[in-house]
């Protein structure tokens, strides 16, 4: 068997593995939550970020049906009161508000209205995000917005909504809507550098400085344009990179929540929603925004499991 014949293989076997966990998943997706684990009511509050389209709206309309009140975010306030409309006409239970995460007046107002007008959140789903690539290309045009964007606006986000959580038996919930792109140990899309991998692995040791020292450093060498041969990784280098702070920041999110008492609790988790057909990937994919939306879902129902700082993609959790 050649080298090409032994590649198709591969990719056919892993054609094959997808479609069978889709398939397992559409039967999962039938499974109605019994009363013993629906911890959530119509009273519960969620946020989702970038839901006006995509997987964001898709996540907006799958914890709507499941029967919570879900609060619709847009940076866009016509494209996100039409989203709403829509959903309003299936009968769920969906409000809209204006929400821009790059823009900090913009998180501010929000956080206000939103404690004024329902006294906290339970869930919050960091879905919205940026990417200018598509396919192979690899420009760093536009690194500073989406590394300001899917990183930074992501964290701004977080670190406002986190003492508006509110306190529950079951646990609050934070989900970020991330990408196996942003793998620290991707076999071929990857950061060169050993010991800064190690260092941003170490949970323990990891710090907020660090990851944001790391996007700096990018962002300065895309400035100067030294960045190629910065060891960076190859392949949709700056949103890998976006992604790959996201997963850091989740993980040292859950550290310092954990210590949080019972009953305050607030659980973190990422999750790759796989390759999805949205505006993102000029709508190329395996997967739909639907089935997309599914394991974002799934991770903020869950009952009786204190799961945190961990990285899922299918229902599954995956290393990072
Ligand atoms: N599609 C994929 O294959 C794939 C794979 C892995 C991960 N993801 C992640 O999944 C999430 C959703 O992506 P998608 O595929 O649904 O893409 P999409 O259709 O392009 O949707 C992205 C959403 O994010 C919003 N957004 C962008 N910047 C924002 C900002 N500053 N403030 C608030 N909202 C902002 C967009 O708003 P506008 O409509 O105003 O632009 C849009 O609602 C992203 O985080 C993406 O990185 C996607």
């Amino acid at each position: 068997m050649d080298v090409t014949e032994k590649r198709m293989n591969k990719k056919e076997r892993a054609k094959d593995r997808r479609e069978k966990r889709h398939e397992e998943i559409r039967r999962l997706r039938t499974v109605p939550y019994f009363d013993h684990q629906r911890w959530w009511s119509a009273e519960t509050i969620a946020v989702v970020t970038g839901g006006n389209r995509g997987i964001g709206f898709e996540i907006t309309r799958q914890l709507a049906l499941h029967g919570l009140t879900v609060i619709l975010t847009s940076r866009d306030t016509i494209a996100g009161e039409e989203a709403t409309k829509t959903l309003l006409e299936e009968g769920l239970k969906v409000v809209f508000r204006q929400l821009d995460i790059v823009d900090h007046q913009s998180i501010e107002l929000f956080c206000a209205w939103v404690k004024e007008k329902y006294g906290g959140i339970d869930i919050l789903v960091n879905n919205a995000g940026v990417s200018h690539n598509t396919g192979s290309d690899n420009s760093v045009e536009c690194a500073e917005q989406v590394i300001n964007t899917n990183y930074f606006g992501t964290k701004n986000m977080t670190k406002a909504v986190v003492p508006l959580m509110r306190s529950s038996a079951e646990g609050a919930r934070i989900i970020m809507v991330s990408s196996r792109l942003g793998r620290l140990n991707g076999r071929r899309n990857r950061i060169d550098d050993v010991d800064l991998r190690q260092q941003l692995e170490d949970v323990e040791s990891l710090s907020e400085d660090l990851i944001d020292s790391t996007m700096n450093k990018f962002l300065g060498q895309v400035k100067d344009g030294s960045w190629i041969n910065g060891g960076w990784p190859q392949n949709n280098t700056d949103y890998s990179l976006s992604k790959l702070a996201v997963n850091a920041y989740t993980r040292l999110m859950a550290r310092t929540l954990s210590a949080w008492p019972d009953g305050h609790k607030i659980y973190v988790n990422c999750c790759c929603p796989g390759w999805v057909k949205t505006a993102m990937t000029a709508w190329a994919g395996h997967t739909s925004p639907e089935e997309a939306a599914d394991t974002p879902v799934w991770l903020a129902l869950l009952s009786g499991q204190c799961v945190s700082g961990k990285f899922f993609a299918e229902r599954r959790e995956i290393n990072y």
